[in-house]
């Protein structure tokens, strides 16, 4: 088993660092995982049994946005700093796997001080929406010069990377793998419970699980429900990257007479499991091609009908009309057709959710997806 030393730049639990967690879980004997940041993963790795050592960056670097431009070139001595410190704690490691691109970067620099293997686990899709011109050709760059490996979490985010100038020899798709028994565990009486909390009696229920967040479109689903009037909404996650303003507006739009009162606001959870299956049908809305989406696979082993955003991934995961439903990227209208046909249409719901379940079971458990990551990481 390779001694693996993962880096992040953040310990906010999104689904690169939730999928960071699975994996270092399952090396937690050889492995460390090194954070440039506190917060509720550290504490979450030492549960799980995994060696982390935090090294602090400046708010300024944390803070720095993909899209920015040449001022991140200011942050070059900081970052050669941190590269120190990875070079230092990977000694004792076979290679160094970077989980996001902040953490990339210092990981490619730390190559010229001495890191063994570095490799990239990249889990966005690098396009112009999210990522400016100068962290593009600087993130490229840096793989093809330094980087043993690229894992990516999908055909799309690899085929990004590929378009942007990556090397396509650099690259091995490594799915998100997951624990169907979490899904399974949970009981009728665990989801009436849940929706006896929420207040809506009877009503059709559907769930949101993504952090608040423009491009994770929550205000798709809100206009979507809006004329349809018996249906219910749960919105779970929260704004994890500093995006306010959105969560004001998207609290305004919820206020509309046409809305109040049926839009539940549920912030972080970690019963994600038990929330799926009190829904109805599970919907994945992002307005920009979602990298991979765990958020689909979850609704699928809850044997929930999902309905996904028509892009990235989510292509990968969802056989329309078969294992779940997709619509074009912010198309209201459509997504407000399928929910009401999904709500009237029980038996064809319940059969879709199915397939689902057993799609999700065999291709992303978790021991298969292990093997792969193992796999990408055999280094020729
Ligand atoms: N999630 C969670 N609690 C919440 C909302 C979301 O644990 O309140 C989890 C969700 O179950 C999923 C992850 O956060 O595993 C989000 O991952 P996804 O790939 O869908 O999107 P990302 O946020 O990584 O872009
Ligand atoms: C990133 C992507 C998301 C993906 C997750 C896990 O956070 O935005 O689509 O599911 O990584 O790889």
């Amino acid at each position: 088993m390779n001694k693996i030393l993962f880096v992040d730049h953040t310990a906010v639990m999104g689904g690169a660092e939730i999928s960071l967690l699975d994996l270092a879980t399952a090396y937690s004997q050889t492995s460390k995982v090194m954070l440039f940041d506190d917060g509720p993963l550290q504490q979450r790795l030492e549960t799980s049994g995994v060696e982390v050592a935090t090294v602090k960056a400046s708010e300024t670097l944390l803070n720095l946005r993909t899209s920015g431009g040449l001022n991140s070139l200011s942050m070059i001595p900081e970052l050669w700093n941190m590269a120190g410190a990875i070079a230092r704690e990977a000694k004792d490691y076979d290679l160094v796997l970077a989980n996001s691109q902040k953490a990339f970067i210092t990981a490619a620099l730390s190559a010229l001080r001495g890191s063994p293997a570095i490799c990239w686990h990249l889990r966005d899709i690098l396009t112009a929406k999210h990522f400016s011109k100068v962290n593009r050709t600087v993130a490229i760059f840096m793989a093809n010069r330094f980087a043993s490996r690229v894992l990516v979490n999908s055909h799309a985010t690899g085929k990004a990377f590929v378009a942007a100038g990556g090397k396509e020899e650099l690259v091995r798709v490594v799915y998100n793998g997951f624990e169907s028994e979490r899904f399974d565990a949970v009981t009728m009486e665990d989801c009436q419970e849940a929706r006896d909390r929420l207040g809506m009696g009877n009503a059709p229920l559907v769930g949101l699980f993504s952090r608040l967040s423009y491009w994770k479109g929550q205000h798709i689903l809100l206009e979507a429900i809006r004329k349809l009037p018996q249906v219910h909404a749960i919105l779970v996650g929260e704004a994890l990257f500093g995006e306010q303003d959105y969560v004001s507006e998207l609290k305004t739009l919820a206020e509309l007479p046409e809305l109040a009162g049926r839009v539940h606001w549920l912030g972080f959870r970690d019963d994600i499991p038990t929330l799926m299956k009190a829904c109805d049908i599970v919907v994945h809305t992002s307005t920009e091609p979602e990298p991979f989406g765990r958020v689909i696979v979850e609704g699928q082993l809850a044997q929930r009908p999902v309905i996904a955003s028509a892009a990235g991934g989510a292509l990968e995961l969802i056989e329309d009309g078969v294992n779940g439903y997709l619509f074009p990227p912010e198309d209201i209208i459509s997504l407000r057709q399928l929910i009401d046909k999904l709500i009237s249409d029980r038996t064809l719901a319940k059969s879709v959710a199915q397939q689902g379940y057993e799609d999700a079971k065999t291709n992303f458990a978790m021991e298969t997806i292990l093997k792969s990551f193992a796999q990408a990481l055999v280094l020729d």
